[in-house]
């Protein structure tokens, strides 16, 4: 019986090289699509992050990095030549109901982190104003690199008011209420800080990438193939950094093979509709989908998991985070304790030796599929740009930490692109550069290199 419900469990999420292949033409469509004056599902937002660092780039730099989870201020001064760069960090905590307050509550938050910063790390000093680097890893319109309208809200975040809104300016009034002697050089995407930080130390990588909270990438674009800026005369071979958002591919539910947990978690989401991609492979889902099978599995009179018992913390949605499907394939076979334990420490619930082989192989499916599909972006970059053989810079608490994530999608990608056998890895994900930090420095380095130059 239990054998029957893991055996139907990879029908549900096995997803097959012919699929993998399929989602990566169509995703090479989309990518041209979001280009184009009519724009489709996918934003490929114009960062205006115009070429890579050429090592000469100086000073010192405030980074900010408003991710998911943590909220982190750097301080980075650029070596003189290529080389160590050094760095001052505090993180603060994103205090979750944040993430769903007021838009004053957040630049207030911000501007109050920033300011203690500088109060800890300059006391007593007199400065000029502080060139910054903000990482808002969230979609935004440029029409220059200190500028940003939120396109919407990702990765569960719901604060009213920002949508649509410029998000520099109530940031910069908020530093400004407070004399925080800042002032904003650029507005980056972590995927596009990512990119430049890696390619600072390899000329060999190409694209950046975030495996994390969310599920994003950025690559070097020419001007000239970038219809929806036609209209601005640039230079056709002028580069300019995309930031995807590719998070928002297939909304039109074309090709991704969504079963009905992925339908549910859209629809039970803040922006049901939005980030279909996303919602089946980033860290911030990968717990909850779990969480939905084993509910599904309680219901199912031909399963009965957890039979008898009080499953009401198991009701909750959200209540597992992607570490939890991380600890049980990290337990090591043979008895299954550590999910044993994990089920009684985290769910209050006594699960059997049977039980504990369903979730562990529905954990590795999960996860799978994840490294899986998240290589169909990749693999869509690649093919655009033609890139046969490069690095792709990437960072993010799945990539970093899920195990077996780096394996799983290097085969996948070797599915798509078949490579020849016997060869090494052609494209090869690797970790990157602190992008939000060391990224953001550089491209606040490169911007106000390139006003000074008039370009
Ligand atoms: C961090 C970067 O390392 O990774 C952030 O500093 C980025 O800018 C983050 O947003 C992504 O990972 P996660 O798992 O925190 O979403
Ligand atoms: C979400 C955001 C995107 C970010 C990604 C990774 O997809 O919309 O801006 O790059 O998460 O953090």
């Amino acid at each position: 019986n239990l054998q029957d419900t893991i055996k139907s469990l990879e029908d549900t999420f096995d997803v097959s090289t012919a699929k993998l292949k399929e989602i990566s033409d169509h995703f090479v469509k989309e990518l041209e699509q979001g280009l184009t004056e009519e724009g489709g599902d996918i934003p490929m937002n114009v960062t205006w992050c115009m070429g890579f660092p050429d090592g000469h780039e100086q000073g010192t730099f405030l980074a900010l990095d408003m991710g998911g989870t943590n909220l982190r201020v750097c301080e980075i001064t650029l070596p003189e030549a290529k080389g160590e760069f050094d760095i001052l960090q505090s993180k603060y905590r994103m205090p979750e109901e944040l993430k769903t307050g007021t838009a004053d509550e957040l630049w207030e938050y911000i501007a109050d982190c920033l300011q203690q910063f500088i109060e800890y790390h300059h006391e007593g000093e007199k400065l000029g104003q502080l060139p910054l680097g903000f990482t808002f890893s969230y979609p935004a319109t440029q029409e220059y690199i200190d500028h940003g309208i939120l396109q919407r809200w990702t990765k569960g975040f719901d604060i009213d008011g920002v949508e649509g809104k410029d998000v520099v300016a109530p940031f910069e009034q908020a530093l400004a209420d407070r004399g925080v002697p800042i002032k904003l050089t650029a507005l980056i995407n972590d995927t596009t800080g990512t990119m430049i930080a890696s390619a600072y130390t390899d000329t060999d990588m190409k694209i950046g990438a975030i495996f994390g909270t969310g599920c994003n990438a950025a690559y070097m674009e020419n001007c000239g193939s970038i219809p929806k800026i036609a209209h601005l005369n640039l230079p056709p071979d002028m580069p300019m950094a995309i930031n995807c958002e590719y998070g928002a591919f297939d909304n039109a539910h074309k090709v991704l093979p969504r079963t009905k947990y992925d339908i549910i978690i859209d629809k039970e989401s803040p922006r049901p509709g939005q980030q279909t991609y996303e919602k089946m492979i980033a860290g911030l889902y990968l717990g909850e989908l779990f969480r939905l099978v084993c509910l599904d599995l309680y219901d199912n009179p031909e399963v009965r998991l957890f039979a008898g018992q009080d499953i009401s913390r198991l009701r909750k949605a959200y209540t597992l985070d992607a570490s939890f499907l991380s600890r049980i394939e990290e337990d090591p076979f043979g008895n299954l304790q550590e999910t044993v334990d994990l089920f009684e420490t985290e769910l209050k619930l006594r699960v059997t030796r049977g039980e504990c082989e369903v979730f562990r192989r529905l954990a590795e499916l999960i996860g799978t599929r994840a490294s899986r599909l998240s290589m169909c972006g990749i693999s869509a970059i690649c093919k655009k740009k033609d890139l046969k053989k490069c690095h792709v810079g990437a960072d993010g608490s799945v990539f970093n930490k899920y195990p077996h994530f780096k394996p799983r999608a290097q085969k996948a990608l070797r599915e798509i692109l078949d490579w020849p056998e016997g060869e090494k890895d052609w494209v090869d994900v690797r970790a990157a550069e602190d992008g939000s930090g060391v990224g953001a420095a550089l491209i606040a380095a490169l911007t106000i290199k390139r006003v000074k130059d008039g370009s």
